[in-house]
């Protein structure tokens, strides 16, 4: 996103005795300093010129703003600030008009509702979005809005964050009008009203709040009940409730609290993983042109064949899914019908959009009917003698220039495009169950794939609306990489003595929905056990191998589908630890002469964590991943870490490379196989470097680095 200059920041012009302030600041508008410091002076300026008797401001470009430039939190406050710009705007004696179009967010609407009077087009989304940045309003939004809607209806919109289309924003009172024009004609509009006496402005400032304890009370409730992990809803919430004081005394307690949440872990996080979302993109072929795509095929027709079939036709593709076995063809085929109704019943997709999706999907058992498919996706099972079968069978029936990628978790992709004559053409396209839910895809990208194969494969992910992550071929990628050394310090902590719902409450607690524990019987302790049987041979003797999850399934107790795993169920809901599998972690740690040790939850997160950031180095030393901000989204939009923690690597920044390297010397004490201190860790603190750092350079931008 490049500076303009200060010129060109806002544009004023006159039409008749109306003064117009148009904010351009490409991409979004973006009320940093420079930008609010324009409309201040343009403001000033139109205040000042007799000729002038309203203002309207609105927006160049898509949105009239994103509101507060994100990039400047953490920094310090440069004036003028923007509660003393909107309060200039408050106090105008003139009548300001706020035209808005596209959206008004954050800043943006705190800056609307600081004019007069607010006039929206249709299209227009406003909202108060700062609790998903770990804030609150804090120029005055979670003053003025309940001045407009009432407390009930402002709880609502500032501690969910969410989004408030046009007409709901003229019910609330937020929009005193909707026109359907350009918004520049829009505000010209809508002053003249003004002028004429047809519209009342008001000055925002001067209305009152009636107190609300049972719309507070059962807010606060639910906030906490909801997200107990998280401090900005129920600041948000304080917040809004001071707007019962005198405005001055309300805007006061309001950047207060802005400034105590600035300050805080939780808005660094939820900021960088903000950026993280838009940084991934920043890859080295970026500019060269991706293929046209149209017609797509997906080959399995399991569960992830089935979610991504589903998925790809919900971002309006043409889909043929093929499922070998012709038995399985009617299961796939209503597998991919029902969830179409389920996201057409969530408003995933609209009346009109579900029923194209149906037409534009076909399933069978014919593989060659793939051959006019511009990309085909393999979901077969995880065997690499399948695969190379079907690859070589791909490569005979696909036309020139289609793209052949892998869904597969951890295999090797060049041994795939191997058993092609395209191996240029050959790419993995690591998707996430369920697929049409889960937003990262890992674009593995093989030694011969072809830039423009690359560029493709994001196009496509970036259209289906997920999160492509670059990643280089290794046994489990980024992610899978990661998650084993996870698992494996989780079941080492087992062993030395916590115990498995010990150690799911403290991850809990750090902010993940569900334990390692829970988890693995969510997805079947037998899935597991086949993996790790496949790698038994290739396993180093040296490796400390937990044996607790294998004697588990002796029991036939594979988890949350059989009813009993590490936890009971009952109709699929946990019930308490499985007493069984308790006894089973006891006799293990006996007949292994382990005395058990006492772990509390920061012990326990500061292993499991630190497992995690060590392998997450050597992924960055190998050049698996492009950056650390590339691993942070890879965990938060395909591993659930906990999108306030902001991803491993800006955990590890904040924890810093000594304590880190510290951690794992200790630890490395009991098992010097598990536990070794990256290169890089050592390198960083020598150079007193951060992850954050490395984010920077050509193959991104700052605002991939943690704030
Ligand atoms: N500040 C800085 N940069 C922003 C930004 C903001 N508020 N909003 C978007 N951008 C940047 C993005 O990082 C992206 O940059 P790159 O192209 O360099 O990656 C670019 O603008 C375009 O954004 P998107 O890729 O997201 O484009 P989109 O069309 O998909 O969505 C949007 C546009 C709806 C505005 C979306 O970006 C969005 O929701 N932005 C966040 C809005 C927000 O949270 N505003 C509140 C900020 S807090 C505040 O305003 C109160 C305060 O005082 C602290």
């Amino acid at each position: 996103m490049k500076d303009a200059s200060p010129q060109a920041l806002v544009e004023i012009e006159t039409d008749g005795d109306i003064g117009l302030i148009r904010l351009s600041k490409p991409p979004v508008n973006a009320l940093g300093v420079a930008l609010r410091g324009a409309v201040h002076a343009a403001h000033q300026t139109l205040q000042d010129d007799p000729a002038i008797r309203a203002i309207v401001l609105y927006g160049a470009g898509r949105f009239f703003s994103a509101g507060a430039d994100i990039k400047d939190f953490g920094k310090a406050d440069v004036e003028p600030t923007l509660p003393q710009v909107l309060k200039a705007l408050n106090n105008s004696p003139k009548p300001v008009v706020a035209a808005l179009h596209g959206v008004a967010f954050g800043g943006a609407l705190e800056l609307a509702l600081a004019c007069h009077l607010r006039v929206g087009v249709p299209g227009l989304r406003v909202g108060l979005p700062e609790v998903k940045l770990g804030l609150l309003p804090g120029a005055g939004g979670a003053q003025r809005l309940p001045r407009l809607t009432g407390l009930s209806r402002a709880i609502d919109i500032i501690c969910s964050g969410r989004d408030v289309a046009a007409e709901e924003a003229l019910e609330a009172g937020i929009l005193d009008l909707i026109i359907d024009a350009p918004a520049r004609d829009a505000g010209i509009d809508a002053a003249r009203q003004v002028l004429s006496g047809t519209l009342t402005a008001l000055q925002t400032d001067s209305l009152q709040v009636a107190e609300d304890d049972a719309s507070v009370t059962a807010a606060r409730q639910r906030l906490a009940a909801k997200r107990p992990a998280l401090a900005a809803p129920l600041k948000a919430l304080e917040a809004v409730c001071a707007a019962t004081l005198p405005i001055d005394e309300g805007l006061a307690r309001e950047r207060g609290l802005f400034m105590g949440l600035m300050a805080g872990e939780e808005r660094a996080g939820l900021v960088h993983a903000f950026f993280a979302e838009r940084a991934t993109g920043r890859i080295p072929e970026q500019d060269v042109p991706p293929r046209d795509i149209a017609q797509l095929a997906v080959i399995g027709g399991g569960t992830m064949g089935v979610g991504i079939a589903t998925t790809l036709l919900i971002g309006g593709y043409e889909v043929r899914l093929i499922e070998a076995q012709s038995d399985r063809v009617g299961a796939a085929q209503e597998a991919v019908t029902a969830n179409l109704a389920g996201a057409l019943k969530r408003g995933k997709l609209s009346e009109a959009g579900h029923a194209a999706a149906s037409t534009r999907f076909t399933c069978s058992d014919a593989l060659d009917t793939v051959a006019e498919a511009d990309l085909v996706i393999e979901a077969i099972f995880e065997d690499m003698g399948a695969k190379t079968a079907l690859f070589g069978r791909l490569d005979a029936i696909c036309k020139p220039g289609a793209i052949l990628a892998t869904n597969t978790s951890y295999l090797d992709v060049n041994e795939i495009a191997a058993a092609t004559a395209r191996p240029e053409d050959v790419i993995g396209l690591h998707f996430f169950s369920p697929a049409h839910i889960m937003r990262l895809v890992e674009v593995v990208v093989a030694d011969a794939t072809a830039p423009e194969v690359v560029t493709t494969a994001f196009a496509l992910a970036r259209k289906l609306g997920k999160v492509p992550v670059r990643a280089g071929v290794c046994d489990g990628f980024i992610g899978n990489r990661i998650l084993t050394q996870y698992r494996r310090a989780a079941d080492y902590l087992l062993l030395d003595g916590a115990d498995f719902a010990e150690i799911d409450a403290a991850l809990e607690a750090f902010g993940f929905a569900m334990g390692p524990f829970a988890v693995s019987d969510l997805a079947g302790l037998d899935i597991a056990k086949a993996t790790r049987d496949r790698k038994a041979a290739t396993r180093p003797a040296s490796e400390r191998y937990s044996r607790v999850a294998d004697l588990i399934c002796d029991q036939g107790w594979y988890g949350r589908k059989t009813g009993q795993g590490y936890y009971l169920y009952d109709n699929g809901k946990a019930t308490g630890p499985n007493p069984g599998a308790m006894e089973i972690v006891k006799a293990e740690r006996q007949a292994l002469g382990l005395r058990p040790q006492r772990f509390t939850p920061d012990d326990i997160v500061a292993r499991c964590l630190t497992a995690m950031i060590a392998e997450a180095t050597r992924v960055i030393e190998e050049g698996i991943a492009l950056r650390p901000v590339d691993i942070d989204a890879v965990e938060l939009f395909g591993y659930g870490f906990p999108r306030h923690r902001g991803g491993p690597m800006l955990q590890a920044d904040l924890i810093g490379p000594e304590t880190l390297i510290q951690r794992i010397e200790t630890y490395a004490k009991d098992d010097p196989q598990f536990w070794q201190v990256p290169a890089l860790l050592r390198r960083m603190q020598r150079d007193k470097r951060s992850f954050a750092e490395m984010n920077s350079g050509p193959k991104t931008t700052e605002k991939g680095q943690a704030s």
